[in-house]
């Protein structure tokens, strides 16, 4: 019996990182993405929601919209990764390229499954079809409590932000029930600590991964 080939996405490798608000997410997506690039690797670095041009104008929608009832909440960022995924993720990693993404999945499952209650089985459906079962390789917690990431955020709030912090709570406990679930597929930091110390301890996860001394180098 011949082999089934290995689906496109198999190809490169898919990082997310995940947490709460102002918990320095795309600083570490910017040093790992030097480190990368400085091992020879092609990186593309994105975010949801606003990866692409669509998912800029559903940004702007979903986020400093006026009221956006829960249900259409959810479906917008699902619309978003359907078309982020879709035209920019696959297509980079079929290349064999890095992709981290600032948020995937698991912000929608625990922003609006576990914080607006819309329930994390029904959000998780609605998700993996949009995606299409794309699951990143590795996902990446910075895990911060509540109040440290509104004191972080400052005083411009997006639609999500200016949520209480029993709702930032809620959505805390679900990102690390989540990576406790799943200890493979999730690296926790502990996003108190030095930007310079959270990435080493990226770089350390990072280099484990086996996919990582597969992948092609850009020629120089
Ligand atoms: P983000 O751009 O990460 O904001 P910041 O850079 O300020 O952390 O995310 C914007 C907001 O959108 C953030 O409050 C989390 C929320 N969000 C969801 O509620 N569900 C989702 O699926 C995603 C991707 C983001």
């Amino acid at each position: 019996m011949t082999q089934p080939e290995p689906s496109p996405s198999s190809r490169g490798l898919f990082i997310a990182l995940e947490g709460g608000d102002g918990a320095g997410k795309s600083t570490q997506g910017r040093l790992l993405c030097a480190w990368l690039e400085e091992l020879g690797h092609a990186v593309v670095v994105t975010r949801e929601p606003g990866g692409t041009a669509f998912g800029r104008t559903v940004r702007e929608l979903v986020l400093h919209g006026d009221h956006v009832s829960p249900r259409a909440e959810a479906l917008l960022f699902a619309a978003d990764r359907a078309h982020h995924v879709e035209t920019l993720i696959r297509p980079a990693l079929q290349r064999g390229e890095v992709v981290i993404t600032d948020r995937y999945l698991d912000s929608s499952i625990a922003y609006q499954g576990a914080g607006r209650d819309l329930g994390v089985d029904e959000v998780r459906e609605l998700n993996v079809w949009a995606t299409g079962g794309l699951v990143p390789k590795l996902t990446v917690l910075l895990d911060l409590p509540a109040e440290v990431g509104r004191i972080r955020r400052g005083g411009v709030h997006d639609r999500l932000e200016s949520e209480s912090d029993d709702f930032h709570r809620a959505v805390r406990e679900h990102f690390l029930t989540l990576a406790r679930a799943d200890p493979d597929r999730y690296l926790v930091v502990d996003g108190q600590l030095r930007a310079e110390q959270i990435h080493e301890l990226v770089r350390a996860r990072v280099a484990l991964l086996p996919l990582l001394s597969l992948l092609p180098r850009v020629a120089r």
